[in-house]
């Protein structure tokens, strides 16, 4: 649903910082298309022009190592938060033939021909694919193969940044405000966006629109954060928060589930019943067992306060008090 242009697409203008950034790789193009032609630039294979065009981006080297005896693929999942220049690396240890193994590379389902190297040092045969990420275009998976009897596979999978938040459902009361938070761990968007399901579209949450949505530091920073006022039940749904980045963007879905006040009072008042039949109970049982009690015992408890009283007397006039006490507990 939120396209790789989605999140700024559906969104009002592009925040200005992007303009900028797109003006500036577009200055460098031109820049760059103007002072090559002719020069050693164009007599290398395209790759070479590109990371030669790109020279300035940061360089991600990058391996897998794969044996004959594992036919299991090996993966390697990459975060990649802006333009850079890629090495990738498979490395692939046989005892048999080098020559006999057949050696290509994949991106997502497509083949890539002519660009790879290939090298082979005792029985390590290497194959080396270089590229650049500009844009979301060239994220994706990247895999060697190495084709022998069976085929060995290693995969690289360049990702955005991934957004934490919570899983669970927040659970809300109709009246309340309530806050949904999403974060991006070590990187910054370039910008974050909201939307809310109405059902069955995902439409933007307009923050200008309505009083009822606050975003709390929505740009240029790890984390956001949709402040809803005056929770109803229409609230209700999924919401989603969308953080934007130069190679794509990357989403997380937030559940909002809104409850009136019966519902939750509904258990309350079961529990408080049952308490209410249990103390009366209890009641009834204490009243009944003290009726039976009462006549048989008469008798002894009299006995019992005679022998206390008797005792306190011998000990003198300072324990007045105490027998006071005696008294009333024993007259009960
Ligand atoms: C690219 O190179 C220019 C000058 O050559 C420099 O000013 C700029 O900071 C570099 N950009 C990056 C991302 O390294
Ligand atoms: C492969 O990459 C790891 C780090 O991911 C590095 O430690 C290792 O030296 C690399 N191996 C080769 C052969 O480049
Ligand atoms: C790579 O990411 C996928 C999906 O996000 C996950 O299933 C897999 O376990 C990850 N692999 C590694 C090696 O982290
Ligand atoms: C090498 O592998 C590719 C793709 O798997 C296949 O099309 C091609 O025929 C293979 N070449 C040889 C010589 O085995
Ligand atoms: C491979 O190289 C040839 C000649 O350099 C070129 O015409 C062709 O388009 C290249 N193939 C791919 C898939 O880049
Ligand atoms: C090719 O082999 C040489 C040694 O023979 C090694 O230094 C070099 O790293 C290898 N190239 C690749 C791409 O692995
Ligand atoms: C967000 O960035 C701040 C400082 O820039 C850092 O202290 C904080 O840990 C970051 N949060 C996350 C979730 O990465
Ligand atoms: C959801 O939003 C779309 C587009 O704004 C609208 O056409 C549709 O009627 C809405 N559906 C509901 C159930 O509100
Ligand atoms: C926005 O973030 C800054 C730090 O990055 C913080 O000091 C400020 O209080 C935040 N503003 C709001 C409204 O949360």
């Amino acid at each position: 649903m939120c396209a790789l242009l989605g999140c700024w697409g559906l969104r009002a203008p592009p925040p200005l910082p992007l303009l900028v950034l797109c003006l500036l790789a577009a200055a460098r193009r031109s820049l760059a298309d103007s002072t090559s032609p002719g020069s050693l630039f164009t007599t290398l294979p395209a790759r070479e022009e590109m990371m030669a065009k790109y020279s300035n981006l940061s360089l991600e080297t990058l391996n897998i190592s794969l044996t004959e005896h594992s036919s299991a693929p090996v993966e390697k999942n990459i975060t990649l938060e802006k333009p850079s220049n890629i090495e990738l690396t498979c490395q692939f240890i046989t005892s048999g033939d080098l020559s006999s193994v057949n050696v290509t590379w994949k991106k997502d389902d497509k083949l890539l021909e002519n660009n790879s190297l290939i090298n082979a040092t005792g029985n390590i045969l290497y194959t080396q694919y270089k590229f650049s990420v500009i844009n979301s275009n060239q994220m994706g998976s990247y895999s060697c193969f190495f084709g022998e009897k069976k085929e060995h596979r290693g995969t690289f999978n360049f990702k955005v940044p991934e957004i934490h938040g919570k899983n669970k459902p927040m659970i809300t009361y109709v009246g309340d405000s309530t806050v949904l938070t999403c974060k991006c761990q070590d990187y910054i968007p370039l910008y974050w966006t909201w939307y809310h399901s109405n059902g069955s579209v995902k439409v933007p949450v307009d923050i200008q629109m309505s009083d009822k949505f606050y975003v709390i530091n929505g740009t240029h920073s790890n984390e956001t954060k949709l402040k809803i006022t005056q929770l109803a039940e229409e609230d209700k749904g999924s919401y989603w928060c969308c953080a934007v980045f130069q190679l794509g963007h990357s989403e997380m879905l937030i559940e909002l589930v809104v409850l009136s006040y019966l519902v939750p009072l509904k258990p309350f008042l079961a529990i408080v019943a049952e308490v209410v039949l249990l103390v009366a109970i209890i009641l009834l049982c204490e009243i009944y067992t003290q009726k039976k009690n009462n006549n048989p015992d008469d008798g002894k408890e009299f006995e019992q306060v005679e022998q206390l009283k008797s005792e306190d007397s011998s000990n003198g006039i300072e324990n007045n008090a105490p027998r006071h006490r005696k008294n009333s507990v024993t007259s009960k």
